[in-house]
């Protein structure tokens, strides 16, 4: 474990920790878009800046990038910090001004409106803030890397390559899931799920129990793959959850009466 200091209170985090475990740990909440707890952290928003006052000289560091050592103390409410997040989330209104996301983060630290002149992002990808959390799930966690980072500057942008129908992209919609202001636009019509942002259609399988459209045919072999859950693979969300629901209520029955009621 490593002992250090967050707002002159101790806490304790596991080796390999972020700073941003040890804010955490200590009941502190910091605005946070382009991290989550699955990916490789990432940096990108700066919406978490603390100083981390000690080891000397004091500095202010990304609290989700920056690593967890022994005897560090970190202030998340020095005026450094404090601006520093306000600046960020300024920066991010004069990028998305109409991101209700965006909005309602800013007015959480008290900010109004960008002192930076308004160049929002353009056509399609107009609420993305360039958190890069759907270029890493599609990497990290899906393993297709359908999608990255292109251009620079005010240009920089999320796309597939050449900006065309992605052969890499399953369909899965994880970039839409975890995509922190709704920027990516993933539709299913009928027997086809079309994903607006990545210029790409799949065909979708349907449920066997209710005949709804809603498996991307890349991932049938998620039954296969794991057996042992078949089921849950194959049947659509909602026949998913009556099918547990149904699951547990057996169970219930059986505990409660000892004996099988079917
Ligand atoms: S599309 Fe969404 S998830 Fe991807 S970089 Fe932009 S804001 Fe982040
Ligand atoms: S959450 Fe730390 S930089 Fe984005």
């Amino acid at each position: 474990m490593i002992y250090l200091t967050v707002n002159e209170r101790p806490v304790t985090v596991p080796a390999g920790a972020r700073l941003l475990q040890a804010v955490r740990a200590a009941g502190v909440v910091l605005p946070t878009l382009c991290y989550h707890e699955g990916l490789a952290p990432y940096g990108a928003c700066r919406l978490c800046m603390v100083t981390l006052t000690s080891p000397p000289p004091a500095k202010l560091v990304a609290a989700c990038v920056h690593p967890a050592a022994a005897g560090m103390i970190v202030n998340t409410e020095t005026p450094e910090a404090v601006a520093s997040r306000r600046l960020a989330v300024e920066l991010l209104l004069s990028r998305c001004p109409q991101s209700e996301v965006i909005k309602n983060l800013a007015a959480a630290m008290g900010v109004r409106e960008s002192r930076f002149p308004v160049t929002p992002a353009q056509g399609e990808m107009d609420l993305c803030v360039l958190c890069g959390l759907c270029v890493r799930v599609c990497q990290e966690a899906i393993g297709a890397s359908a999608i990255g980072f292109v251009g620079r500057g005010g240009n920089r942008k999320v796309s597939t390559p050449f900006e065309l129908h992605s052969e890499a992209c399953l369909g899965c919609g994880a970039c839409a899931e975890i995509c922190p202001t709704g920027a990516i636009r993933v539709e299913d019509k009928g027997p086809v799920r079309i994903l607006h942002t990545w210029h790409t259609q799949v065909e979708l399988l349907p449920c066997p129990r209710c005949g709804r459209f809603f498996a991307p045919q890349a991932m049938a072999f998620l039954p296969e793959q794991f057996p042992e859950s078949e089921s849950f693979w194959r049947l659509c969300p909602t026949c998913r959850q009556q099918q547990t629901a149904r699951q547990w209520v057996q169970q219930h029955k059986l505990t409660r009466t000892g004996s099988r009621s079917d």
